[in-house]
């Protein structure tokens, strides 16, 4: 890491003209897996040419990320972090004529939001940046600041999340992560249109609840409702599946975890340290 460089008039630098990935590796004892790893790829693909930049192909980037497991060799839970930018040092924010790069590295994670707690958030003030702005879809990295102001804003205030409102007020997404709401004994989760990232854990979910027979509805999601819902839990990458005890100050449900909660966290657990033979395609083995 301490010899990896970039000039700092790197134009990704200088204008947030880059896109990521984050994915997670699990240490099951035995092996590390990749999880949803083609997934990633791919969208990283997609979302890189969406805003003008030429990536490696997907399958060259997941051999990449393959490569640099076996070389480093962890025998604990790692995050990766694929990067495509604009790697050229042009002055001026526009997208073609500026040579594109490729990173990745990895690190150790645990837990990136406390899951031995219910989490408390807040409804931010800040809305999420529109599609019609700048795509959220594509894990820009400029696009981060909107999570950023949003998160520190949170944290400031005692919280430990925020939840976005689009800009046509209804429910949009945590910082860095999708949300779900159970109201009635279903899953409602905003659907593709309402500016979220779409999310490679919130697919996993989605699949999990209907293997488990939970009705799942993808649709517009009323600030109120968060007010209402029975449950109320964060799903992604960093966070996997993380329950919400409050929001707003206002205790979700009884407070405590909900059982549709708690069945959906341990479907995901199972699968990604692979004790669930059905899902063992979403592993890719290092
Ligand atoms: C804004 C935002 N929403 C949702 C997610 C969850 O996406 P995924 O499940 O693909 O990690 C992320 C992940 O970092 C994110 O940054």
């Amino acid at each position: 890491m301490a010899e990896c460089q970039v000039p700092i008039n790197t134009h990704a630098l200088q204008y947030g003209t880059g896109c990521f990935e984050g994915i997670r590796a699990y240490w099951n004892g035995q092996r590390l897996n990749l999880l949803l790893a083609a997934e990633h790829f791919r969208r990283l693909y997609r979302n890189a040419q969406l805003l003008l930049m030429k990536p490696p192909s997907a399958d060259e980037m997941l051999e990449l990320a393959k490569e640099l497991l076996r070389r480093n060799n962890p025998t604990h839970n790692v995050y990766v972090r694929p990067l495509v930018y604009k790697k050229g040092t042009s002055l001026g924010p526009v997208l073609l004529g500026v040579p594109d790069g490729f990173l990745c590295y990895v690190q150790p994670l645990g837990d990136y939001l406390d899951t031995s707690k219910g989490l408390s958030v807040c409804v931010s003030s800040w809305r999420r940046v529109s599609d019609n702005a700048l795509p959220t879809r594509t894990k820009a990295t400029g696009g981060y600041l909107n999570s950023a102001l949003a998160k520190s804003e949170a944290v400031q205030n005692g919280f430990d999340e925020a939840i976005f409102l689009n800009d046509r007020g209804q429910v949009c997404e945590g910082s860095a992560e999708n949300i779900f709401i159970v109201r009635d004994g279903a899953l409602h989760t905003p659907d593709r249109t309402a500016d979220i990232l779409e999310g490679i854990t919130r697919r996993a979910v989605l699949a999990l609840a209907e293997d488990l027979g939970i009705p799942a509805l993808e649709r517009p999601i009323a600030r109120s409702e968060l007010y209402m819902a029975d449950e109320i839990f964060l799903v992604g990458t960093g966070c996997q599946v993380s329950w919400v005890s409050a929001v707003d100050r206002r205790a979700v449900g009884d407070g405590k975890r909900g059982s549709i909660t708690a069945r959906i966290q341990k479907g995901y657990e199972d699968a990604v340290y692979g004790r669930d033979p059905r899902y063992a395609a979403w592993l890719t083995p290092v």
